[in-house]
């Protein structure tokens, strides 16, 4: 098997990372850390989330982050919506690249967007179809991809079937995500030749969590079957509201780390990341998951002998 030459990553702190976060975190800091990312080479930055303000309190500054971000050249800043009056919010704001997301899990889907997975899919039909319309790049979420937080059974039939509605629909890519952590290896080995047979694989990006330690086994099993896009979190920030226990995606950092040992080009500054993590560190109240990131910080902090 050959390795891709080149990936991309998607970066997810500014929306699945700060979404999960407890304390209020000020819009100017929003803004701060997605100006830092956008310099570090990254080319995918999602960077809010118009979904209904009760459900996600914390981004409930979507309208004043967005306008705020110093959008720098090359880079796209899609942003979450759940439906038509996120689309619109959105639109309003200037985003001209949105993501709509579903779930692999029925049981999930009701807990995270109150509608039937059924109900989602026509809602995000009306979505896309108009996004489109206007001549904005989507990106279909499969959450829920290798199990759900719920009990509901999640094999990969149905991450194909919901995969193949969202491409139907005109989704540009799809980023099938292991919302909760639960997935390994195997899994990814049995799931990315189902998906890629029906869905070219430059169209597919995977989304893993840390949640249980094998987000980094998951990449890498992901890029043996030749995925070549991945999303991640800037110092491991992020997890899903929805989804109890669920911990952040996997470290950008990590991911850099991994790939440029072993020779994979991303464009990214893996120093640049790390001073964005720093920054959004000092604003959140916890430490960062992302154990690159933590390597960076102890060495530098360790006294020279
Ligand atoms: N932006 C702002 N407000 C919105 C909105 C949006 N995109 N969508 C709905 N609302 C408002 C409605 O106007 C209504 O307000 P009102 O009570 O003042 O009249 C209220 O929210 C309820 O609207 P309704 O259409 O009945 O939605 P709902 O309560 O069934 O919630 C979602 C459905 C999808 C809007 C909501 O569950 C949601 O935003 N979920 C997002 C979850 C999420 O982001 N999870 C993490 C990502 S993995
Ligand atoms: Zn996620």
């Amino acid at each position: 098997m050959t390795l891709p030459k080149h990936v991309t990553i998607f970066e997810m702190g500014a929306r699945d990372g700060l979404q999960n976060e407890n304390a209020r975190i000020a819009t100017g800091d929003k803004v701060r850390y997605i100006d830092l990312l956008s310099r570090t080479g990254l080319k995918w930055i999602e960077a809010t989330s118009f979904v209904s303000p009760k459900a996600i309190p914390q981004l409930a500054d979507a309208t004043e982050v967005f306008a705020r971000i110093r959008k720098a050249p090359g880079v796209r800043y899609p942003v979450l919506v759940p439906n038509l009056k996120g689309y619109e919010r959105a639109r309003a704001a200037g985003a001209d690249a949105i993501a709509v997301f579903t779930a692999a899990a029925e049981r999930f889907t009701k807990r995270n967007i109150n509608m039937t997975l059924d109900e989602s899919l026509a809602t995000f039909t009306d979505v896309v179809s108009t996004s489109k319309r206007d001549g904005c790049w989507v990106r279909g979420y499969v959450s829920t991809a290798f199990g759900s937080p719920f009990g509901d059974v999640v094999t990969p039939q149905m991450v194909l079937d919901v995969s193949l509605k969202l491409i139907e629909m005109g989704c540009d890519e799809l980023s099938i995500g292991d919302t909760i952590g639960v997935g390994v290896p195997s899994q990814v080995d049995e799931l990315v030749p189902l998906l890629a047979a029906r869905i070219p694989l430059d169209r597919i990006a995977m989304h893993f969590h840390d949640t249980r330690g094998t987000a980094l086994a998951n990449v890498y099993a992901a890029l043996l079957n030749g995925i070549s896009k991945f999303d991640s979190s800037s110092g491991g920030l992020g997890g899903c509201p929805y989804a109890p226990g669920a911990t952040g995606n996997v470290g950008t950092e990590d991911v850099l780390y991994m790939l440029e040992r072993m020779g994979i080009e991303t464009g990214v500054d893996i120093a640049k990341v790390r001073a964005a993590s720093r920054f959004i560190a000092g604003v959140v109240d916890h430490a960062l998951t992302s154990k690159a990131y933590q390597a960076m910080e102890a060495a530098d902090a360790a006294p020279i002998s």
